[in-house]
């Protein structure tokens, strides 16, 4: 099945300012790219008071008017998602599982005291900057137009409490993939990213600017990642930096199951359903970092690879200690993850048969729509 019924791009429900049809076009995207970097010349927004949704607006990129009070500020009151819009095999652009970002961003919401994004409003967003930027979307396997989905608190007020105004707002990057295997990863066995109870299942903005630390020090002591576990044992494994951990053991394939701490990641989900459908064996369990380590050093497990919308698939090179030791993987390019790396990415670039539906096709931005202006 090659992709889904094209959704139409909603002018009739949003406001389009003519100019960022022109700062589309003018637009360059430089070398090298890498992940994040360029930011397309297009924003949209839509705004949260007295209890409803305003219209969606679509608007040439540009600084946001912040007030210096505005509770995102003080309370990091904001979650947000990332996906990518592909246009590699196809002829219109795709955009893969948006359904799944929609409901985890109102999940996060929810946890976060924000209100729901109706879904039309969320896929109005993603459509139309995807539609506008249709020019610089990168063509080539690997690459996309990273989207980044936000909703933050924007009333103006320092008592701690939920916010009753909000902005949601869509940007987005002509983008590489975020990192490439082998990785070299190392335990993080002091710190912790989430506790039970806690916000670590949800996308808030929190979750990652506290994991900087961590990263910086894996960083300094010449390793890529930390590998993340969990708060209270210390002993098992819960995710890959900002990315979901999956190992091969005895030719199965293994990954640390959702247990309220882990962040369901729509590239986790995907992954067990193509291994599913190919025929591999797959365990959502409680990974002990040490019975692993040990299974690295016997051969049992063989490769090990971190996934997420951002890095698509990244092999381990190896997963190290603070104190020097090192624990080589015996496949460090790892053939199941280069496989299941190919294999999706055929179905998200529209290349391969999309067994599940999962692609969304995104219709051209129709400037001409008599009412684009309100
Ligand atoms: C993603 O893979 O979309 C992530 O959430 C990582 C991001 C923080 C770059």
């Amino acid at each position: 099945m090659i992709p889904s019924a094209m959704s139409a791009t909603p002018q009739s429900r949003i406001e389009i300012d003519p100019a960022v049809v022109t700062a589309a076009g003018d637009f360059v995207v430089p070398e090298p790219l890498g992940f994040g970097r360029c930011l397309a010349p297009v924003v949209f927004l839509a705004d949260y008071q007295d209890g409803q949704w305003g219209r969606g607006r679509l608007l040439p990129y540009g600084p946001l008017g912040l007030d210096p009070a505005a509770k995102v500020l003080h309370y990091a009151q904001v979650v947000f998602e990332g996906l990518k819009a592909y246009h590699v095999g196809g002829s219109r652009p795709m955009l893969f599982r948006p359904e799944m970002n929609w409901r985890r961003m109102n999940r996060s919401a929810a946890r976060m005291m924000m209100p729901a994004l109706p879904r039309d409003l969320f896929m109005d967003g993603l459509l139309a900057v995807t539609a506008c930027s249709e020019p610089y979307i990168p063509r080539a396997s690997g690459r996309s137009l990273y989207l980044r989905p936000a909703l933050f608190a924007t009333q103006p007020t320092l008592d701690p409490a939920p916010s009753t105004t909000f902005t949601f707002m869509v940007v987005a990057s002509p983008s590489e993939a975020l990192a490439s295997g082998p990785l070299r990863v190392v335990v993080e066995r002091t710190g912790a990213r989430a506790v039970a109870g806690g916000t670590g299942d949800v996308k808030v903005s929190g979750n990652y600017g506290a994991a900087l630390h961590a990263t910086a020090v894996a960083a300094q002591s010449g390793f890529d990642q930390p590998l993340w576990l969990d708060a209270i044992s210390h002993r098992y494994i819960e995710e890959l930096s900002v990315m979901n951990f999956f190992a091969v053991v005895d030719g199965a394939l293994h990954t640390p199951e959702l247990n309220g701490t882990i962040l369901p990641g729509v590239t986790r989900d995907s992954i067990l359903a193509l291994a599913r459908l190919e025929g591999l064996r797959v365990h959502e369990r409680l990974m002990d970092v040490d019975e692993l380590l040990q299974m690295i050093r016997s051969g049992r497990c063989t490769e090990a690879f971190a996934c997420g919308t951002a890095i698509i698939v990244g092999s381990i090179g190896l997963i190290g200690e603070h104190d020097g030791r090192l624990c080589p993987l015996p496949e460090p390019e790892g053939p199941h993850a280069g496989r299941l790396r190919e294999r999706l990415l055929g179905i998200q670039e529209g290349r391969e048969p999309d067994p599940f539906a999962w692609t969304h096709t995104v219709a051209p931005l129709d400037t001409s729509a008599p009412d684009r202006n309100g």
